[in-house]
């Protein structure tokens, strides 16, 4: 059964002990990739495919791209990478140029795992922490989708499109997302839309579609917070199994 990692906001820096929150996010995604790296060596868990979805660097500065290369390593021939609101789509086309753009204006992905469809869009807008897919890229998908109406698909973006509950956050979503969500379940194959950007996991239902995100490997933000706040759980990731017709998916944390 084919199984896809899904990673997100990593919020790296060029500086090794740069702090966000209080927080070393180098440190933590450091400590993430080696746990999800014990897993492999112990047979607990192998990866068809992974994907991070945004928020890659913090800083904008290439030489962490150049990082995140590195921290990648062997898993980079199997890693789709997508822009958060913090990224930058020259310097990841310069650091990573195997992702080569569909588009001249956004970097997407899609691609086949087992029986599966995944699609990758990207919701960054220069300068701005709200997320846009733009109505081309919505055309983009619709045409994916129906190139591929056989496949049961999952579609990953770094905004939700749908509000978590914390006031704060939800004004910086997905200012297209009810269009996101006209295209995802006018195509029955769509079972799940995975997302990160909130750093924290939460999930709703429309219809048969899952909507999904996922905690940050590094920060993690208080759930049904009015305003900004932290939580102290410990960072994770997700795993999806990717079954027939159906997925299953949990969210991993690492151990305190
Ligand atoms: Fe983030
Ligand atoms: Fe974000």
């Amino acid at each position: 059964m084919p199984c896809v990692l899904q990673l997100t906001d990593l919020h790296l820096m060029t500086d090794p002990s740069a702090v966000l929150q209080d927080i070393c996010t180098r440190v933590e995604v450091e400590r993430v990739f080696a746990y999800v790296r014990a897993g492999i060596a112990s047979g607990r868990w192998s990866f068809d495919q992974i994907v991070i979805t945004g928020d890659l660097a913090h800083d904008e500065q290439r030489a962490t791209y150049d990082i995140l290369r590195e921290m990648l390593g062997d898993w980079l021939p199997t890693c789709k990478l997508l822009l958060g609101n913090h990224d930058s789509r020259p310097f990841i086309r310069e650091v990573f140029p195997e992702l080569a753009p569909r588009e001249p204006d956004f970097l997407t992905f899609s691609c086949r795992v087992g029986d599966w469809q995944l699609i990758g869009l990207e919701s960054h807008i220069s300068g701005e922490v709200e997320g846009e897919l733009g109505e081309r890229q919505l055309e983009w998908l619709a045409a994916e989708l129906r190139l591929h109406a056989q496949q049961p698909t999952v579609l990953f973006v770094h905004h939700p499109p749908f509000d978590v509950g914390s006031a704060w956050v939800d004004a910086l979503g997905l200012r297209d997302a009810e269009s996101l969500l006209q295209v995802a379940t006018s195509a029955p194959q769509v079972k799940a839309i995975c997302t990160g950007h909130v750093h924290q996991e939460r999930e709703k239902r429309v219809g048969d579609l899952q909507l999904l995100t996922t905690p940050s490997a590094a920060v993690q933000f208080g759930v049904d917070s009015p305003e900004f706040s932290l939580d102290s759980i410990p960072p994770g990731f997700r795993v999806l199994y990717l079954e027939d017709e159906a997925f299953r998916s949990e969210v991993i944390r690492l151990p305190r």
